[in-house]
């Protein structure tokens, strides 16, 4: 087992391949953080922790005269609160006397051979027995609360899993105001920040920074994991790069409001907590009963960013994407939003088809319009009836049709809003988040359902399940539109108010759960305007989320590659668009989207008339490169080869296949300058000593020399070219 617990030393030790992580109960029994990092071998790591007397740091009252024992100096798995510990803490609860103060002692801990679950939300699943399970109890009998630090051990992909559960064991209500799901503590400083920031249509931008003293938040208060800051964040000791060097990767498994701390301390020591946001958050845990947080994910690279990635590419491909989507080729879209927007019927639909069908796509996806009194964004949404007007037959006819000329069938939702003007809001207008004394705020025309109701949550299943019951439909388009204000529900009393956002996306989640488990062969691509709910938790229902709503191929490049650092690229939606782009007004070649949006989960999104013979043919060979190249992409080792703090005008990035035979080269020029430099892009995780050849050509290099000196492609002079190769290993 990975791992293990010396009683001697009371020493907790996990390891995974390439990384130990590292606990201990101290002589008053505090659980303390001791390492995590490198492998070490068998070392007891408390000898790092200084001895020392600081002014204004007080000691426990058990140990009062070891002026140099304070919890506001050591380093811990898992905080207390208003006990003497100055720094962001990790929990803060209310208990029945008003009192603040919360002290965990070690009480008892279990090690399991295998994976623990989280009752009501995702986590990452087990499929092999080489992962376990490591619980540690801390209680504080004073108030009657303990805490559960649970870890999930998967061994070969260098992943720990955390997560904490709460248990009212004494006999009065404890309002807990914030449950971080992870803190963890590094003795050192000196580390930069990397995370990933935006907005809607520019999602998961890199940002990079030094971390100084007091505290950075990275977090979202609307109700969605956010197109702002995306709930993953980074640590990387000041050297690393893509290849070389220390980090940290740490992402939250959650939709809903979360909230990364990192704090420097006054004597240089780093504290991470990641959790539920705080903020707006209050959940009155009653006597016997239990809170679950979500989980947390951590990965440690000493070998870069790249391989950072690489670890989490494994986990959300293999362990937290529903397992039945991982080894079929998903479908290659047509969608017909930049298409027709609303403005479609029937025989446009099938036209669409037809002409998508012939070029190779092989789904059809109806987008936002086709129910209700839906003709633009002000009305229809909660009414989930095909509208008869456009669409003669409705559903039934149509995916009847698309299928008898050999086209499958997907549908758009936006299960968890309504508009003012539906018949929904007519007859159930108290199924809205509102605050009932005020006027809501409105966003895109619409407000939010009440998905902390559970009568919402059935009449939202029963509207999907009675469209899936009566057509076929093997590909859901999940989309959510605005961020979550006036949050209040008319289901809860005044007191529980604090905690709709959390129940709100636990309602999300049960939705989508039995939506899963009734239809495990419907596709369901997540979306929220493009890329606002594109996280781990989304992703342990639907198998892939739009990236952006952003089509732009040259944007997409930044879109894509931020969201890389911690998603694979099987997850990402990304389509061939127009141009013209409909969002930069941007003119790039056919080639250039499509070699961009091949790096994603693929499709077309646009008006098949505007196409010339000649584009159409363009299309047919990116549909069967796509075909040859899917399982390179899909599941090959994914590598930046560019790098973010070099003022690059190009983008280049590269797949491994599994057996290491194959690599697919990509090259964008971004900025083309006159007279230009010529770029060598240096290839990486291929043989030093093999031979490769370049598809097509007579062209052959060594691995050592593509590596280490570079490939170098001519460029012309012209901007937002583009390259695409495939370099075969000689037998
Ligand atoms: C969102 C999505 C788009 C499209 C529209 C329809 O913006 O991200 O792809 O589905 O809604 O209203």
């Amino acid at each position: 087992m990975s791992i293990r617990y010396v009683e001697s030393k009371k020493l907790f030790q996990i390891e995974t391949a390439h990384s130990m992580y590292q606990m201990k109960i101290n002589e008053i029994g505090i659980l303390l953080h001791t390492y995590y990092g490198e492998k070490l071998g068998n070392m007891d790591m408390s000898y790092q922790i200084p001895s020392v007397e600081r002014g204004f740091s007080g000691n426990p009252y058990e140990i009062s005269t070891h002026h140099e024992v304070s919890l506001d100096l050591l380093p811990q798995e898992y905080t207390s609160s208003g006990v003497g510990d100055h720094r962001i803490s990790s929990i803060d609860a209310i208990s029945n006397n008003g009192s603040r103060s919360i002290d965990f002692r070690y009480k008892c801990h279990k090690l399991l051979s295998s994976k623990y679950s989280i009752e009501g939300l995702p986590y990452v699943r087990a499929h092999k027995d080489d992962v376990c399970t490591l619980e540690i109890i801390l209680i504080d009998e004073i108030i009657g609360l303990e805490i559960k630090l649970l870890y999930g051990v998967f061994e070969s992909k260098d992943i720990i899993t955390r997560t904490v559960e709460l248990t009212n064991i004494g006999k009065t209500t404890i309002i807990l105001e914030k449950v971080d799901s992870i803190c963890i503590d590094f003795l050192n400083t000196n580390y930069d920040l990397i995370h990933f920031q935006g907005r809607h249509c520019m999602e998961r931008q890199f940002e990079q920074n030094t971390l100084n003293h007091d505290i950075q938040t990275i977090s979202s208060k609307r109700g969605m994991s956010s197109h702002q800051n995306n709930p993953y964040v980074i640590l990387t000791e000041l050297a690393t790069t893509e290849d070389i060097g220390n980090c940290y990767g740490f992402m939250l498994m959650y939709s809903g409001n979360h909230k990364t701390e990192i704090e420097v301390d006054q004597t240089n020591n780093t504290r991470l907590v990641m959790g539920i946001n705080d903020d707006y958050f209050r959940w009155e845990l009653e006597p016997n009963s239990v809170f679950h947080a979500p989980e947390t994910i951590l990965t440690f690279s000493n070998l870069g960013l790249n391989k950072l990635s690489q670890n989490f590419h494994n986990i959300i491909r293999e362990n937290i994407c529903p397992i039945q989507f991982q080894n079929i080729q998903r479908p290659i879209l047509i969608n017909n939003w930049e298409a027709t927007y609303f403005d479609f019927d029937y025989t446009k639909i099938i036209k669409l088809a037809k002409q998508a069908l012939e070029v190779g796509v092989n789904m059809f996806v109806l987008d936002d319009g086709w129910f209700g009194n839906r003709n633009n964004d002000n009305a229809g949404l909660g009414d989930w009836i095909a509208n008869e007007s456009k669409l003669p037959g409705g559903l039934t006819k149509l995916s009847k049709d698309l299928k008898a000329i050999g086209m499958n069938f997907g549908l758009w939702f936006e299960p968890e809003m309504i508009n003012e003007n539906s018949e929904l809001y007519k007859s159930h207008p108290e199924w809205v988040l509102q605050d009932p004394s005020r006027k809501p705020v409105i966003s895109r025309n619409q407000m939010v359902l009440d998905l902390s109701n559970i009568d919402v949550q059935n009449y939202i299943f029963k509207s999907i399940d009675k469209i899936l019951e009566g057509s076929e439909i093997a590909y859901i388009k999940w989309d959510f539109n605005r961020s979550l204000s006036n949050v209040y529900s008319n289901a809860l009393p005044n007191s529980k108010q604090g905690e709709v956002s959390h129940k709100f996306i636990c309602g999300t989640y049960s939705l989508l759960e039995r939506l899963n488990s009734k239809y495990p062969n419907t596709l369901i691509e997540g979306c929220a305007g493009g890329g606002g709910r594109f996280d781990a938790g989304m992703l342990y229902y639907c198998p892939q989320i739009w990236c952006s709503d952003n089509t732009d191929p040259i944007a997409r490049l930044k879109i894509q590659k931020g969201t890389s650092y911690g998603y694979p690229v099987s997850t990402m939606g990304s389509h061939v668009s127009a141009a013209p782009n409909h969002q930069t007004g941007r003119d790039v070649s056919l080639k250039t989207r499509g070699i961009v949006a091949m790096s994603g989960t693929f499709g077309y999104e646009l008006d098949f008339d505007k196409l010339t013979d000649i584009d159409k043919s363009e299309i047919t060979k990116q549909i069967e490169n796509f075909k040859k190249y899917y399982w390179i992409i899909q599941k090959g080792t994914y590598f930046r080869l560019t790098n973010n703090k070099e003022n690059s005008f190009y983008e280049a990035w590269e797949f491994v296949s599994k057996d290491k035979t194959k690599i697919l080269l990509n090259m964008v020029v971004t900025n083309i300058k006159a007279n230009s430099e010529i770029p060598r892009i240096k290839l990486k995780g291929l043989e030093k000593h093999l031979i490769y050849h370049i598809e097509g050509t007579k062209e052959k290099f060594t691995g050592a020399a593509l590596m280490y000196a570079g490939y170098v492609f001519s460029l012309n002079i012209e901007d937002y070219q583009s390259f695409q190769i495939l370099l075969v290993l000689e037998k």
